[in-house]
């Protein structure tokens, strides 16, 4: 999903083993790409992004089931909300940002306030010409198919309770002049639903995911 620099037609399009060497990737959450793409060690340097709590506990969770973090991953802990610069944290940890780099940031930008993603995109516009950035942000419920709100309602409610509220929607508009704003050269809305047409469509089981969570793609 987030491996290719370049044009957002690249990367839309490039499978993985077209990454090249010089590519640094800063991936927030805990999903577990490098468990999952081992043998891109050799090519890429992932830096994965997370609240220092969160950080901690994936750590240990991957030595005790088994899997050591090579030293081409770098867990960084950052809350994006403390005024902490991510940036300077990311370079204190080996992130070289002369270089150009792939961002994916998934499922994060909701629990965020609106003036925190518009300062980490403005950061994000000023990594080295050719990098790429790829968010999700949730829409409006107004936004959203008829047939998916209630699901949204309830997860923004069961977020509530939970303790990590979900706190900011856009709309594609919306989300679009903030990047152009921070400053990206070029700016693209993908929605959730065009995704899903492009990876769920003949499925036998018929799973599709949920509207309401779509792609903002910009390049420096
Ligand atoms: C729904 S998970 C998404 C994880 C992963 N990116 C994915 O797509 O599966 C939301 C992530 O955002 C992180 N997060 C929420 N608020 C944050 C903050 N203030 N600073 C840093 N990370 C934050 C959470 O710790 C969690 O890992």
């Amino acid at each position: 999903m987030w491996l290719a620099p370049g044009s957002s037609k690249t990367w839309s399009s490039t499978r993985p083993d077209a990454v090249p060497a010089s590519t640094s990737s800063s991936e927030p959450g805990w999903t577990p790409f490098a468990q999952r793409r081992p043998e891109l060690g050799g090519r890429l340097r992932v830096f994965e992004i997370d609240q220092p709590g969160t950080r901690a506990w994936k750590r240990r969770r991957l030595t005790e089931l088994g899997y050591p973090v090579p030293d081409w991953l770098r867990l960084v802990p950052v809350d994006f909300e403390a005024g902490q610069s991510w940036l300077d944290r990311l370079v204190a940890a080996g992130f070289d940002p002369g270089r150009r780099a792939v961002v994916a940031s998934t499922g994060v930008s909701m629990y965020l306030a609106k003036g925190t993603t518009a300062a980490t995109l403005r950061q994000i516009a000023g990594l080295a010409p050719g990098s790429t950035l790829a968010m999700t942000f949730l829409l409006p419920v107004e936004l959203v198919d008829e047939a998916d709100r209630r699901g949204l309602e309830t997860s923004t409610r069961g977020a509530r309770n939970s303790g990590t509220p979900i706190v900011s929607f856009y709309s594609p508009e919306e989300m679009l002049t903030m990047a152009r704003e921070a400053g990206f050269a070029h700016v693209r809305h993908v929605p959730g639903t065009a995704l899903a047409d492009r990876y769920f469509t003949g499925r036998p089981d018929g799973l599709r995911p949920s509207s309401g969570e779509d792609f903002l793609v910009a390049t420096t």
